[in-house]
C-alpha cells in the first residue's frame, strides 16, 4: 500500500500566518500538522508516500526533504493549479500505479492515528473506505447519507441542505478503480474535480465503498480557532517529558508540561497541558494550559494561556493575559513605555488585534 498526502492550498483563512508559511507547516503541540500526518501514515506501516504540492511546495520540500528523518520515502508531485482533490489524485497516477493507497489531507488531525483503518482496509475486499464524523456544521464539508444497513445512499460536497450530519474526514482509501472514477467526473460548481463526486461514481458503479464512522476527535485545521482547538486536543494526549538539557529555576512546572532541549524556565509558573520549545526562554511569566510555545521564543513578564506562539518571537511586559492567540514567526509583542503612552502597531495584512 502507498500513501498520498495532499499539501497544496494557500490557506487563506489562516492569513497572515500563511503569507510566509504553508498552512500544513503550522505546528500543533510544536510539531507541524504535515509531520503528524506523515507519522500517522508511517505508524500504519506505509513507507512510500507521495506529497502533492502547490505554490508552497518549496517550503514543504525544505521541511520534509526525502522523508528519511521519519523513516519514509517521499516523492513530490507538483500540482500546477488547485483544481480539486480528485485532480490531485489524477496527477499522482504514475506514482501510485495500480496499488491500493491511503490519501490523507495534509491539514487534517485525527485522534488515534489510522493504523486500525488501514488494517481494516487491507483485510477486506472493499474497493474504497471513507471516514465519516458527526459534525455540527455539515455545510462546510462533503456529507454522506447512509442507509439503515450502514451502506452509502449518497455523498454530496458542501450541501446547502445537508442530508445528514456525517462529514467526510480528509482520509480516504482506494484501489485501482478510482482511476476510472476520477477520469469520468466533471468539475463541480466551484470548478474543481471533487473527490466526493469520484466516490459517488464508485458507489453508482456498484463498487464497495465502506463508510467508517470515527468516534474520536477530528480537526480540519483551516481557521485559527481550529488550530487552537487541535493544539488543545493534541496537548492533552502528549506524554509529557522534561529534557535533561533544559533548565528550570525557581519555577513551578506542572506534571503535564513538556519542556524541550535547551529551554529555560526561570521564576515562572507553567501549567499543563502545555509545551515549551527548544531554546525558548520563559522568565517571570505564567504559561497556562493548552499553550504551545515553539522554539527560540522569549517570553518575559507575561501571562499566556491557550495559545500558539511560533518560532523566534518575543513577548514581553504585556499588562494583560494573552489568551486564544496565534502569534506568528519572528513576531514581537511588547509594552510601549515611550511617550505619548499609546498603542503602536506594525502588523501584517489580514491580522486581527483585540484591544481591551
Ligand atoms: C475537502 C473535501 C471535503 C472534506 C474536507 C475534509 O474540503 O472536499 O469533502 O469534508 O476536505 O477536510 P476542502 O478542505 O477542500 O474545503
Amino acid at each position: 500500500m502507498k500513501g498520498l498526502i495532499l499539501s497544496g492550498g494557500k490557506g487563506t483563512r489562516l492569513y497572515p500566518l500563511t503569507y510566509t508559511n504553508a498552512k500544513q507547516l503550522i505546528p500543533v503541540a510544536n510539531k507541524p500538522v504535515l509531520v503528524r500526518v506523515i507519522e500517522s501514515i508511517r505508524d500504519a506501516g506505509v513507507e512510500e508516500i507521495g506529497v502533492v504540492i502547490g505554490q508552497t511546495g518549496p517550503q514543504i520540500r525544505e521541511v520534509v526533504g526525502d522523508g528519511s528523518k521519519w523513516g519514509v520515502k517521499i516523492t513530490y508531485i507538483p500540482q500546477d493549479s488547485p483544481d480539486g482533490l480528485a485532480h490531485a489524485v489524477k496527477i499522482s497516477r504514475d506514482f501510485l500505479g495500480d496499488e491500493r493507497f491511503v490519501m490523507f489531507l495534509g491539514d487534517n488531525v485525527i485522534q488515534g492515528g489510522i493504523g486500525a483503518l488501514i488494517s481494516d482496509f487491507a483485510h477486506n475486499d472493499w474497493n474504497s473506505q471513507i471516514v465519516l464524523k458527526e459534525v455540527e456544521n455539515p455545510t462546510a464539508y462533503g456529507v454522506a447519507k447512509l442507509r439503515a444497513d450502514n451502506s452509502i445512499e449518497h455523498l454530496i460536497e458542501k450541501p446547502e441542505n445537508p442530508p445528514s450530519n456525517l462529514a467526510l474526514v480528509g482520509i480516504y482509501m482506494f484501489d485501482q478503480n478510482i482511476w476510472e472514477a476520477v477520469n469520468s467526473i466533471k468539475p463541480s460548481g466551484r470548478g474543481e474535480l471533487e473527490i466526493t463526486d469520484a466516490i459517488q461514481w464508485l458507489v453508482n458503479a456498484g463498487y464497495r465503498v465502506f463508510p467508517h464512522v470515527h468516534k474520536g476527535w477530528w480537526i480540519d485545521t483551516g481557521k485559527p480557532t481550529d488550530m487552537l482547538e487541535a493544539n488543545s486536543l493534541v496537548l492533552e494526549e502528549l506524554t509529557p517529558t522534561i529534557s535533561p538539557e533544559s533548565i528550570i529555576e525557581n519555577s513551578e512546572v506542572d506534571r503535564r508540561v513538556t519542556v524541550e532541549r535547551g529551554a529555560r524556565i526561570i521564576n515562572s509558573i507553567v501549567r499543563g497541558p502545555s509545551i515549551i520549545g527548544e531554546d525558548t526562554v520563559i522568565e517571570n511569566s505564567y504559561i497556562g494550559p493548552f499553550t504551545s510555545i515553539y522554539h527560540h521564543v522569549t517570553v518575559q513578564n507575561c501571562e499566556i494561556e491557550r495559545s500558539i506562539v511560533l518560532e523566534h518571537s518575543t513577548i514581553s511586559d504585556i499588562g494583560t493575559r494573552l489568551h486564544d492567540s496565534l502569534i506568528g514567526r519572528n513576531a514581537s509583542v511588547r509594552r510601549n513605555d515611550e511617550k505619548p503612552r499609546s498603542l503602536r502597531m506594525n502588523i501584517g495584512d489580514h491580522s486581527n488585534l483585540w484591544i481591551v
